[in-house]
Parts: structure tokens; C-alpha cells; sequence
């Protein structure tokens, strides 16, 4: 069972092993969490800040790490949600993440 704390909502999550961020539509139904865009990598409209457990999360393929970097997300602290597993706990952050070209 992995656990993911999600701020500024305050709240835990338990999702399966391995499973990807995208998951926590369907745990947290009524709550818009984080913005769901292409599930693909390739909007942006997912990044995160990873503030606890960044070593639980999958690893971010080159793509991922361009498309950050390209955001302005490039330092390291940030993820795209859709494309991270989590195995593990982590806490994220999820607030006043607009892209900044
Ligand atoms: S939803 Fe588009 S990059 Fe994650």
C-alpha cells in the first residue's frame, strides 16, 4: 500500500502499489485535485511539487524532464502526476502550479 499526503488539501491517500498518481480521480471523486489534461505527458496541465518521498515516485523519463524544464519546473522538485507511480510515501503539493515560461 503506498500513501500519498496531498497539500494544501491536507489530506492522505492510500493507493495500491505501483499505481499511478492519475489514480487519485477515482479515491478523491468529488475533489478536483490536480488538473486532469492529456494523461500523456505532454500538456503540463498535471505538475506537482514533491515535497516529501521524491525517491518513492517513479523515475521521470527524459520526455517528462524536457516538458518540466520547458514549464519552467526544471529544478528537480517537480513531477507531471500522470506520468508518476508511486511505491511508497510521498507528499506532494499542489497549489499555484500555472506554468511559468
Ligand atoms: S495531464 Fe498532460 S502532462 Fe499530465
Amino acid at each position: 500500500m503506498a500513501l500519498l499526503h496531498i497539500l494544501p488539501l491536507n489530506v492522505t491517500v492510500h493507493l495500491a502499489e505501483s499505481a499511478p498518481l492519475s489514480d487519485l480521480e477515482f479515491e478523491l471523486k468529488d475533489r478536483d485535485v490536480i488538473p486532469a489534461g492529456c494523461r500523456a505527458g505532454a500538456c503540463g496541465a498535471c505538475v506537482i511539487e514533491v515535497l516529501k518521498g521524491f525517491g518513492c515516485l517513479s523515475e521521470p523519463t527524459e520526455r517528462e524532464l524536457e516538458l518540466l524544464t520547458f514549464l519552467g519546473y526544471g529544478d528537480g522538485r517537480f513531477r507531471l502526476a500522470c506520468q508518476c507511480r508511486i511505491n511508497g510515501a510521498a507528499t506532494i503539493n499542489t497549489e499555484n502550479l500555472e506554468p511559468h515560461f
